[in-house]
């Protein structure tokens, strides 16, 4: 009984074996012949392996001439853009960023000089700082011109800080700490600062006292008679 069951079980096997390739070789035809009706390759001529796709049909039509004069156009064209719309940016953000119109205002006083008298102070503000106008007399004048400039500790000639030898226009502000002088006052008939003592003459030089240096002279101008424009 044995052996008769083995050899059935081969005889079953045996008959089995062939009909696999048969199954396989009947379903890739099947494939093969489904495909070949409704798919066409995309690749140049071999219909095998991995072959770079032809992108011919989106090439440009034109002559390769043609196709540079239109790239270097289109980078012109751009890069001409780029630029106004930097340089349109740049411009706007320095316009918001300088002075407005009351600001610029501020930035220049007027002063009628026909109403100070001669031999007569009178202190402005410009720019947050107060400003001396002296209207000279002739002595004073000449006392400020006879003053020998070598023994100055900030040697200046009185004609080197005047315009108009008859007005004196200073920055009122000490050289030394930035405290403001007292007019008509000192040791030499010009200015003097409490502070710490510094003595400033006629022509506003400082002759006496820590103050390193003379008064300062501001940007002015004489615009027409009896004006005077700071700043
Ligand atoms: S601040 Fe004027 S003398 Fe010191």
């Amino acid at each position: 009984m044995a052996s008769l069951s083995a050899a059935s079980r081969l005889c079953l096997r045996s008959a089995a074996k062939p009909a696999v390739p048969a199954v396989r070789a009947l379903s890739s035809t099947a494939v093969q012949a489904a495909g070949a009706a409704s798919y066409s390759s995309p690749f140049k001529g071999e219909t095998t392996g991995s072959k770079i796709p032809n992108f011919g049909k989106y090439a440009s039509k034109n002559s390769a001439a043609g196709n540079k004069l239109f790239s270097y156009f289109m980078v012109g064209s751009m890069g001409a853009l780029t630029a106004a719309g930097a340089k349109s940016t740049v411009s706007e953000f320095l316009v918001n960023m300088s002075a407005s119109a009351d600001v610029l205002a501020m930035a220049k006083v007027e002063v009628d000089l026909n109403a100070i008298p001669e031999g007569k102070n009178v202190i402005i503000k410009w720019r947050g700082k107060p400003i001396f106008i002296r209207h000279r007399t002739e002595s004073e004048i000449a006392e400020a011109n006879k003053v020998d400039v070598a023994s100055l500790r900030d040697p200046q000639n009185d004609d080197d800080r005047v315009q108009k030898p008859e007005w004196l226009i200073m920055v009122g502000v000490c050289t030394h700490l930035g405290c403001v002088p007292i007019g008509e006052a000192g040791d030499f008939g010009g200015w003097f600062c409490p502070c710490h003592g510094s003595h400033y003459d006629i022509s506003g030089r400082i002759r006496k006292g820590p103050a390193p240096l003379n008064l300062e002279i501001p940007v002015y101008e004489f615009p027409e008679e009896g004006k005077l424009v700071i700043g």
